[in-house]
C-alpha cells in the first residue's frame, strides 16, 4: 500500500468516525480491504482506493468503514466492573429511584451485544424486585453488522463460553446446533439502534448508568474530548459513567469527577 492510499483511508476513518489509525496499521488496512475489493470485482485494495478517491461511492465507503472497525467484546468483560455494579451502583440507583421505579441504562458502542445482554442478565439474576420496574436498556453502535448480530442474540459456543458460566449458559440460552440463542425475555430488555458517537443520539434521554467502554482508545484527542462532552448530556445528575478498565478522562474533561466504587473507577457529573 503506498503512502497516499493509506493516508486516504486514515482520513476517511478520522472524518467519518473520529477514529485515529496509527501508521503501523497499514497491514490491517490491506487485509481488511482486499476482500471488499474482490467482492466488487476489483483486483485488490489499490484498485479499491483508486476507485473511491475518484467516485466517492457512499455505499462502498460504508463497507470500508465497517471493515475497519474492531468489535472485540465478550460477556461480563471485566468481572470486577460487573461486581461493582451489582454490589454498589445498582442498589444505589434502586434506592434513589424507588418512587419513580425507573431505571435507564445506555450502552454506547455496544458491538455485538454482549455488554448490554450481560447487564440484562445481571439485573435479572440479582434484582428480582426490578420485575415491576420500568427498565430501559438502550444500546447502539455505528456498525450495522454488529447491531444486526446483537439483535439476533445468537452466539457461537466460543462466544458464550467467553465470560459466561455453564450455569448461566444453560439458564439463559437455548442451543440449536452450533449456535446459542438468548432467552427472549432477556433479549427484549434491550433496544438496539445504529448511531455514530460523533453525532447527536436520536431519542435518547439521560441515563442512570452510561457505559462507554473500550472505545475511546480508538479516537484522537479532539474527538475523545468532543465525545465526552456530548455524552455527558446523556447522564442524569446522580448517574454514573463507566469507561473501559484501561481508559481515563484525564486531560479530556473537567466536568466529570472520578468515584471509586469497590475495585473499580466510575465517573459522575460535577455539580456546579
Ligand atoms: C472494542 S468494541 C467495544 C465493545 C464493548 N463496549 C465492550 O467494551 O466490550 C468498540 C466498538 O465501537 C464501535 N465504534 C467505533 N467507532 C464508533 C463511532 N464513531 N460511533 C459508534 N460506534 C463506534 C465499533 O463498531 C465497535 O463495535
Amino acid at each position: 500500500m503506498n503512502n497516499l492510499e493509506f493516508m486516504y483511508i486514515q482520513s476517511l476513518l478520522l472524518e467519518k468516525l473520529g477514529i485515529s489509525l496509527e501508521d503501523s496499521k497499514e497491514y490491517l488496512v490491506q487485509s481488511r480491504l482486499n476482500p471488499i475489493a474482490q467482492a466488487h470485482g476489483m483486483n485488490n485494495y489499490h484498485d479499491l482506493v483508486k476507485y473511491l478517491r475518484i467516485n466517492k461511492d457512499n455505499t462502498l465507503i460504508k463497507s470500508v468503514l465497517e471493515a475497519m472497525l474492531t468489535h472485540e467484546t465478550y460477556f461480563f468483560r471485566d468481572v470486577k466492573f460487573y461486581d461493582s455494579l451489582k454490589d454498589h451502583v445498582i442498589p444505589e440507583i434502586i434506592k434513589n429511584n424507588r418512587h419513580t421505579k425507573e431505571l435507564k441504562i445506555l450502552s454506547c458502542a455496544c458491538s455485538t451485544g454482549q455488554e448490554p445482554y450481560s447487564l440484562a442478565i445481571m439485573l435479572t439474576e440479582n434484582f428480582p424486585e426490578l420485575a415491576s420496574w420500568n427498565i430501559s436498556i438502550k444500546a447502539f453502535d455505528y456498525s450495522a453488522n454488529a447491531i444486526e448480530k446483537a439483535k439476533s442474540a445468537c452466539y457461537t459456543s466460543y462466544e458464550v463460553n467467553r465470560g459466561l458460566s455453564e450455569a448461566l449458559i444453560s439458564k439463559y440460552f437455548t442451543n440449536n446446533g452450533k449456535h446459542w440463542t438468548l432467552r427472549s425475555d432477556i433479549r427484549n430488555l434491550v433496544y438496539y439502534f445504529r448511531a455514530n458517537l460523533l453525532e447527536n443520539l436520536p431519542d435518547v434521554s439521560a441515563a442512570d448508568l452510561l457505559l462507554l467502554r473500550n472505545v475511546l482508545i480508538y479516537f484522537d484527542l479532539d474527538n475523545k474530548k468532543n465525545i465526552l462532552k456530548s455524552i455527558q448530556t446523556y447522564i442524569k445528575p446522580s448517574g454514573y459513567l463507566f469507561l473501559g478498565s484501561g481508559e481515563t478522562t484525564l486531560g479530556l474533561t473537567n466536568e466529570l469527577t472520578k468515584v471509586r466504587i469497590n475495585n473499580c473507577e466510575g465517573y459522575q457529573l460535577l455539580l456546579s
